[in-house]
C-alpha cells in the first residue's frame, strides 16, 4: 500500500520518547479470514432524523453488526463495532460507496464503552450514554452528529473500547491505559481492511469524540500508524493495515494527561471551588510552575505573539479564542437580548461589533473551578485518571512525579511502564517536537469557556501546535458553555464534505 513507519518521536517536555522496538507492518487486506467484513450481513433499518434546520427525514439505512474488530478479542462486549450505511433519504436513493467515514467513538471518563447491544445508529452507550457528554453526539439536546452524518450520505462506524473498570474473575484491569486508543486503533484498521467491502471511502475515516472519547479521537489522529502500539495490536490480532485516519474531531479533548494538573493551575488556579473553599496555594503554585517551563518546550507560535510563552498566552486566549468567542455569542443575539446579556455582563466591553475583556475579569466570569489540586493525578488517587493508570490488580497509580513524591517522597521514581503509557495516551506527544508524518491534517476542536474539566490551554495548545505544522485547524470555544458541549454539530458535517472532497480535487489535479 505504499505506507510508511511513522517517524519516531522524541517529544520536548514528554515522558521518555519511549518507543517500540519494531514499526507498524502495513500488510494488505484479505490475509487474516476472521477479520473479513461481510457486506451481505446487515438489517435494513429506517430512522427519523430531524436536520439542523427541524426539518424531518425518514432515513433508510444498512446496519451491521460486528461481534469483534480483533483476531484475539479480550472482551466482545467492547471489541465490537457497528456500521450504518444510508441508502434513501425520503425515498431518494443514496450511494454511500465511496461517501466519508464517520468513526464516532462513544468513550466518557476513560470508562468502557460498547456497542454490542446498540439495536441503530447512535444507540451505543459511553459512559456519559447516548446523548449526553461523552455518549454518541456528546451534549446538547437536538439532532447528534451520528444522525446528521447519516442524513449527509456518510458512513457511520460506532466501534467500543475497553475502559479503565473493567476487571477480570482473577482481580486484574485489563481496560486500563492503553486499552482504549488500541482499540479504537484496531477498529480503524478493521475498516481499512475491509477496503472495498466496508461502503465508503476508507482513506476518509474522520474520528469524533467528546472529552475522554475527545482525548481519544485527537489521538487517533495525531498518533496514525505510530510503531508505539505495535505489541498490543499485534496481542490483539489487529488487522495488519495503517491505522491512519484521514481528519479529527474533537470536542472538549481531555489529553496530555501528564502535564494537565500544571496547565490547570496555570489557567484556573486562583479560581475556588463550588464550595467557595480554595486549593492548597503550596500545590497550585508549584504546579504553575511547572507550567513555564513545559510550555516553553513546546516552542508554539502564533501570529501577533511570536512564541508563546506562560506570559502572553493569557493575551493569545483571550485574542485568538475567548474574544471570538463571546463575539459570535453577543452579534447572534437579537439587540434586547444582547443589551440584557451585557447589562449582567458588565466585564465585557462590546464596541457594536467586538466584544473585549480581561483575563482577571473572564475568570472570575467563569467562576469555580471543578477540580482540586491536583486535578488529574490526585494526592489521594480518587481521580479516573489515577485508575486510568492502574495496572495488574492495582486500581489507581500515581502517573506524575509531583504527586508520587508527595506521597513517596523525593527519591520514588514513576512505575516503569508508566512513560511509555502516558505517551500512548498523549495526542500532543505525537505532534510536539519531530511531529508523526502520518498524523491527520484536517481538525476540528471545540471547547466550551465554562468547561474546567480540564485547563483551557490543552485545546488551545493542540491547535495551536498543529497550526504550526502547517495543518488545517477548525477550532471554536463556544460561549459559555460547559463540559460537553456540541453546538455546531450540523457545521461538523459540512466541514466533512469540504476536507474531503477538497481531498479529491488535489487528487484529481495532481
Ligand atoms: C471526562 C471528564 C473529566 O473531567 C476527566 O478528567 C476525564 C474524562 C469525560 O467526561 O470523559
Amino acid at each position: 500500500m505504499g505506507l510508511t513507519a511513522a517517524t519516531a518521536v522524541p517529544a520536548v517536555g514528554f515522558a521518555t520518547g519511549a518507543q517500540a522496538a519494531t514499526p507498524a507492518k502495513k500488510g494488505t487486506a484479505g490475509t487474516d479470514s476472521a477479520l473479513v467484513f461481510d457486506p451481505t450481513a446487515y438489517t435494513e433499518l429506517t430512522t427519523g432524523i430531524t436536520d439542523t434546520e427541524g426539518t424531518a427525514h425518514d432515513v433508510t439505512y444498512h446496519f451491521y453488526k460486528v461481534t469483534s474488530y480483533v483476531a484475539n478479542p479480550v472482551d466482545v462486549t467492547y471489541q465490537g463495532l457497528n456500521v450504518s450505511v444510508p441508502v434513501s433519504v425520503d425515498g431518494t436513493a443514496v450511494d454511500a460507496t465511496r461517501a466519508p467515514i464517520l468513526m464516532a467513538n462513544n468513550v466518557g471518563g476513560y470508562m468502557p464503552s460498547s456497542v454490542a447491544s446498540a439495536t441503530g445508529v447512535g444507540g451505543g452507550g459511553g459512559a456519559g450514554g447516548p446523548g449526553g457528554p461523552g455518549g454518541p453526539g456528546g451534549g446538547d439536546s437536538g439532532p447528534n452528529r451520528t444522525q446528521l452524518a447519516l442524513l449527509a450520505g456518510y458512513v457511520v462506524v460506532e466501534p467500543g473500547a475497553r475502559g479503565r473498570t473493567l476487571v477480570d474473575s482473577s482481580g486484574v484491569y485489563y481496560g486500563c491505559a492503553p486499552a482504549a486508543i488500541v482499540d479504537l486503533k484496531a477498529a480503524v484498521r478493521y475498516v481499512k481492511f475491509n477496503r472495498g467491502l466496508i461502503p465508503g471511502d476508507v482513506d476518509r475515516i474522520v474520528t469524533a469524540g467528546t472529552s475522554a472519547g475527545g482525548a481519544l479521537s485527537a489521538l487517533l489522529g495525531s498518533s496514525g500508524d505510530s510503531p508505539l502500539y505495535a505489541e498490543e495490536l499485534a496481542a490483539l490480532g489487529a488487522a495488519d493495515t495503517s491505522d491512519a485516519v484521514f481528519a479529527s474531531g474533537d470536542w472538549c479533548p481531555i489529553t496530555d494527561l501528564e502535564h494537565s494538573d500544571m496547565s490547570y493551575e496555570w489557567c484556573w488556579g486562583g479560581n475556588p471551588l463550588a464550595d467557595g473553599t480554595t486549593v492548597d496555594a503550596t500545590v497550585s503554585a508549584d504546579l504553575k510552575a511547572q507550567f513555564t517551563g513545559y510550555l516553553a518546550g513546546l516552542r508554539l507560535t502564533a501570529p501577533g505573539f511570536g512564541r508563546l510563552t506562560d506570559r502572553n498566552l493569557d493575551a493569545y486566549l483571550l485574542k485568538a479564542h475567548l474574544q471570538p468567542s463571546a463575539t459570535a455569542y453577543l452579534a447572534a443575539l437579537s439587540d434586547t437580548d444582547r443589551d440584557t446579556y451585557l447589562a449582567a455582563n458588565t466585564f465585557i466591553t462590546w464596541d457594536g461589533t467586538n466584544a473585549t475583556f480581561s483575563w482577571a475579569d473572564f475568570l472570575t466570569h467563569v467562576g469555580a473551578r471543578k477540580k482540586s489540586a491536583p486535578a488529574f493525578d490526585a494526592f489521594d488517587l480518587s481521580t479516573p485518571e489515577c485508575n486510568e493508570f492502574g495496572t495488574g490488580t492495582t486500581a489507581v497509580r500515581h502517573f506524575t512525579l509531583y504527586s508520587l513524591r508527595h506521597a513517596e517522597g523525593d527519591s520514588a521514581r514513576l512505575d516503569g511502564d508508566i512513560p511509555k503509557k502516558l505517551d500512548q495516551m498523549n495526542a500532543m506527544y505525537h505532534v510536539a517536537g519531530q511531529a508523526n508524518p502520518d498524523r491527520a491534517r484536517h481538525w476540528w476542536i471545540r471547547l466550551g469557556t465554562k468547561d474546567s474539566d480540564t485547563s483551557l490551554t490543552v485545546a488551545a495548545n493542540l491547535a495551536a501546535r498543529l497550526k504550526n505544522l502547517g495543518d488545517d485547524v477548525d477550532i471554536k470555544y463556544y460561549w459559555d458553555a460547559g463540559h460537553g458541549a456540541d453546538e455546531d454539530p450540523g457545521d461538523f458535517i459540512t466541514w466533512i464534505g469540504e476536507v474531503t472532497s477538497r481531498r479529491r480535487q488535489n487528487r484529481r489535479r495532481s
